[in-house]
């Protein structure tokens, strides 16, 4: 059986609790790594990958990742966001992600809300640029919460049953 890699960039730890609930649920042989620390991305059957939104967008550790994924791989995307679930801010990010992995077979996208510090909300208040989403951002401090985590592991049961339909 194929191995399984679960990368991931966490400044914070939301999108780590991401990344373990989706290592849970994956069945067969399987690694969880941040990104930083993935050497090589070859040979696996399956690879998620998550981040955290950032000004937007991808972070550049994740950018460089997902650029990294070779022609036809199977891979799943997921992330957090402190605005609104669905909000246009958010989903552009993972647009912009499938993009960057547009040479691998993208089988899905998740994401929900994780939380930020007040210290680091204040501070990105003060900056133009993330006053549209700062101030939704209060909203997100119970998240990811135990039924964000639920959904993350019901795809990442869907992801796996996408990738053995798809040889
Ligand atoms: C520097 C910085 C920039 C951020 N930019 C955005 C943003 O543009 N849009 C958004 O929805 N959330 C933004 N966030 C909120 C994070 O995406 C959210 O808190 C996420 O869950 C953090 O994940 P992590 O704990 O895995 O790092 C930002 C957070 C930080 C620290």
């Amino acid at each position: 059986m194929s191995k399984t890699l679960v990368a991931f960039f966490s400044a914070t730890g939301n999108t780590k609790k991401l990344a373990e609930a989706i290592f849970e649920e994956v069945q067969g042989p399987k690694v969880l790594l941040p990104i930083e620390d993935v050497e090589e991305v070859d040979g696996y059957g399956l690879i998620f990958v998550g981040f955290p939104v950032h000004a937007h967008s991808v972070p550049y550790k994740a950018e460089v990742f997902l650029k990294r994924i070779p022609a036809g791989m199977k891979i799943a995307i997921f992330s957090t966001h402190g605005s609104l679930h669905g909000h246009r801010l958010s989903r552009e990010a993972v647009e912009y992600a499938v993009v960057l992995a547009s040479r691998a077979k993208v089988l899905g996208t998740y994401s929900c809300r994780g939380k930020l510090s007040l210290k680091a909300l204040d501070f990105l208040k003060q900056s133009p640029e993330h006053a549209e989403w700062a101030d939704m951002a209060p909203s997100a401090g119970t998240h990811p919460d135990r039924h964000d985590l639920e959904e993350a592991r019901n795809f990442a049961r869907l992801i796996q049953t996408k990738a053995r339909q798809q040889v």
